[in-house]
């Protein structure tokens, strides 16, 4: 691996108003495919890349990326959260879109040494985490529609807060009914540029009206929940937790999974499987709904203060995070910075 580092470190931003995505660490890593080969990996200084107007992901969209974080312990040790699933999915995601597979171990090694170096970018405030965003892209100057011989693969770091500016207050989402985010034999299950492009019309919309995202019904008969925007979803009916079962066209997360390993470890009844827009109505309007989280990299544990229906608001939980909700949250955040035992083998030590 190439190793170039900057002479000239950025002013770092204020930590307590980090928010998502907006600043970047000084160094970033990068490596090209070409005739059938990844080439020799680099970290360099985090940088513009150039490219020509034509390459092919600009105007097809053959691109996948993923979102994990690191971690400072209160010892002062980098960690990482479940990364190697991941990777692993990301790796799913390019046989999707006919991108070349990466070597994990190697991206793996890249990613430890790119951590060790912007190590005092890692923000260690409760809610705060370094964000990792690897994602490769098509690199063909060409306009045909076919998949790319060429291709670049990134991982650039984050500092970062909460995901949704009003951190873990509710939030309010909107059950889009008119427009599917990913049909059966789409590509909704793996993490492609696309599909957070298609999504774009109906948050914006869902926005104007108030709301922070848009709830997925199924692209078939728009009546089975599916997935938020930015986050799997969780609804507590009478006590068991039920969220989506994975049909095809839902993203399989890796915070979806550990919630469903820790609420099943604590005790709690856990199912995967259909669950309809009527049996949502039905279960609020019985005083049975008790709550809706969502679960994502970025958003952590984020509860749902009000579904919005056809109009209607139904209001969960009285608009405040709920008992299973909290449960999650402070289990999975603390083996995440280091406060709790890791019982689950889910912390990846970098140093
Ligand atoms: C993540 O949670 O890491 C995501 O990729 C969701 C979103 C920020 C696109």
């Amino acid at each position: 691996m190439k190793i170039t580092q900057t002479q000239n470190k950025k002013v770092k931003p204020d930590f307590s108003k980090l928010g998502f995505g907006k600043y970047f660490t000084d160094h970033m890593m990068m490596m090209t495919y070409s005739n059938g080969a990844w080439n020799e990996p680099e970290i360099k200084p985090y940088s513009p890349v150039p490219m020509d107007p034509c390459t092919n992901v600009l105007h097809y969209g053959q691109g996948i990326f993923e979102g994990m974080k690191a971690y400072k312990t209160p010892e002062g040790k980098i960690t990482m959260f479940r990364a190697y699933d991941n990777l692993k999915r990301m790796n799913k995601s390019a046989a999707r879109l006919c991108m070349p597979e990466i070597d994990i171990d190697l991206v793996m090694d890249c990613l430890k040494k790119l951590l060790t170096i912007d190590e005092d970018w890692i923000p260690t405030a409760p809610g705060t985490a370094l964000y990792i965003r690897p994602f490769m892209i098509a690199n063909d100057a060409a306009l045909g529609v076919h998949a790319a011989h060429n291709y670049i693969f990134f991982i650039i770091l984050s500092p970062v807060g909460s995901y949704y500016a009003h951190g873990l207050q509710p939030t309010k989402i909107l059950i889009e009914e008119e427009y599917v985010r990913a049909p059966l034999g789409g590509t909704g299950e793996c993490k492609c540029m696309g599909n957070y492009a298609a999504s774009l019309f109906a948050g914006e919309m869902a926005a104007k009206k108030g709301y922070d995202q848009v709830l997925w019904l199924d692209g078939k008969e728009h009546k089975y929940v599916e997935e938020v925007g930015a986050m799997n979803i969780f609804f507590v009916i009478d006590g068991v937790v039920v969220t989506p079962a994975l049909v095809g066209s839902i993203l399989h997360g890796v915070t979806r999974r550990s919630v469903i390993e820790v609420l099943q470890k604590d005790g709690y009844k856990v199912e995967e499987r259909r669950i309809s827009t009527d049996e949502i109505v039905q279960a609020h309007k019985e005083g049975r709904l008790n709550e809706v989280f969502g679960s994502g990299t970025a958003a952590v544990i984020s509860p749902v203060g009000v579904l919005n229906f056809r109009g209607e608001d139904l209001v969960i939980n009285n608009n405040e995070m709920g008992a299973v909700s909290k449960h999650a949250y402070e289990r999975i955040t603390s083996i995440q910075n280091g406060t709790a035992p890791d019982e689950f083998g889910w912390v990846i030590k970098v140093n």
